[in-house]
């Protein structure tokens, strides 16, 4: 019998502690304020963005929103984000990240890649007014930091994406599974981008490599020894591993070995409709799936042979709204 989540459900029974949240720290007298920025041509983020604001505003989270264009200059919008930098009422700063697609419709033969990188190593990682303000853990020196496994004693926060697919895995421990770990499963995740792919495989490798000391929300879930991790395998009889691949990687795999079937936890996150159906999962597996708006996995065909899957919608999405909520309040504990 698959078990089919519910991300709805899950989002709302965090925003009732959320909101209690924000207002004890408004009692102190901070409010926590993200400020997004997104690109109009992009239909889809201009929806993802009003979706954020009703939510925090629900929460008591302030959120203000500004429209830029494809065509705008990229210095315009670096002089705006150092305004946000600068501006001690924001706490947090979010830019949408536009469909690659679309941007180059928009700009035929730019460089993308480059083009994102100059705006998000504009958001101010180093406290400025107390506060590191990159609430999505989009800036570059956030993912360094992932990588390192120092990302939470240096005050900063997961991609709000990954931070929602760890909390789904928690979740499936609390109340379906209390065996489960992700630390003691052979883990695949597909879609190798800055905001999702990346920093999940550095957080799960780091925390397969030290056994998972950290503790609360993150370490929580998966609390144990590196021994027990390997006793673990040794019982089950297969090495316990973490693989990243794009494109590539993923058509290898299935040159190679026909299936995932050797992994039993899967993140996709490519926007590929039906990558993946039922026929190359292992059974007991666990999908998450990250496509939007259409998902990577074929939800019917995975049905009773998989233990759980993440559909699209109602999934993942509602799940990463609520986790940028978490982070924006996250980042509000060094102005303590
Ligand atoms: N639910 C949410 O909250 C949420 C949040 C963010 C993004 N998303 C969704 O997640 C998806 C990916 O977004 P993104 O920003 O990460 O995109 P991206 O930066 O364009 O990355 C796409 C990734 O998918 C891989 N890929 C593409 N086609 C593939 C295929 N046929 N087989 C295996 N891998 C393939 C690419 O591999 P290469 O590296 O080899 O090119 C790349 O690593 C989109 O559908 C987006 O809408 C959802």
């Amino acid at each position: 019998m698959t078990m089919i989540f519910n991300g709805e459900k899950l989002a709302k029974q965090k925003a009732l502690k959320l909101k209690s949240k924000a207002s004890v720290y408004r009692a102190k007298g901070i409010q926590a304020k993200i400020a997004a920025i997104f690109f109009k041509e992009d239909a889809a983020s201009a929806l993802y963005t009003s979706l954020k604001k009703q939510t925090a505003e629900q929460l008591g989270i302030g959120y203000q929103a500004k429209a830029f264009s494809f065509a705008t200059p990229i210095k315009e919008i670096q002089d705006y984000l150092d305004i946000l930098n600068q501006d001690s009422t924001i706490t947090g700063i979010i830019i949408q990240k536009p469909w690659t697609k679309k941007w180059l419709e928009a700009v035929p033969n730019g460089d993308f890649a480059k083009w994102w990188f100059g705006l998000v190593s504009h958001i101010a990682t180093k406290k400025t007014h107390g506060i590191n303000k990159d609430v999505d853990g989009l800036a570059p020196a956030t993912l360094e930091a992932i990588k390192r496994g120092t990302w939470m004693q240096e005050q900063m926060v997961l991609p709000a994406t990954a931070r929602a697919v760890l909390s789904i895995l928690k979740d499936y421990r609390a109340n379906v599974d209390q065996d489960f770990s992700y630390l003691t499963e052979n883990v695949l995740i597909i879609g190798q981008s800055d905001l999702l792919g990346k920093p999940l495989y550095w957080h799960i490798k780091n925390m397969m490599q030290t056994g998972s000391t950290v503790p609360g929300e993150f370490g929580e879930a998966c609390r144990i020894s590196v021994a027990d991790a390997h006793t673990h395998n040794v019982v089950s009889g297969k090495k316990c591993e973490v693989k990243l691949v794009g494109k590539k990687g993923f058509d290898e795999i299935i040159e190679q070995k026909g299936s995932l079937s050797d992994f039993r936890v899967i993140v996709s996150a490519t926007g590929q409709k039906n990558l993946i159906d039922g026929s190359i999962i292992a059974a007991h597996s666990l999908l998450i799936d990250v496509g939007e708006p259409q998902g990577d996995i074929d939800l019917p065909s995975c049905l009773n042979k998989a233990d759980f899957i993440t559909p699209v919608p109602n999934g993942v999405g509602p799940m990463t709204v609520i986790s940028l909520m978490a982070n924006a309040l996250d980042l509000l504990k060094s102005v303590l």
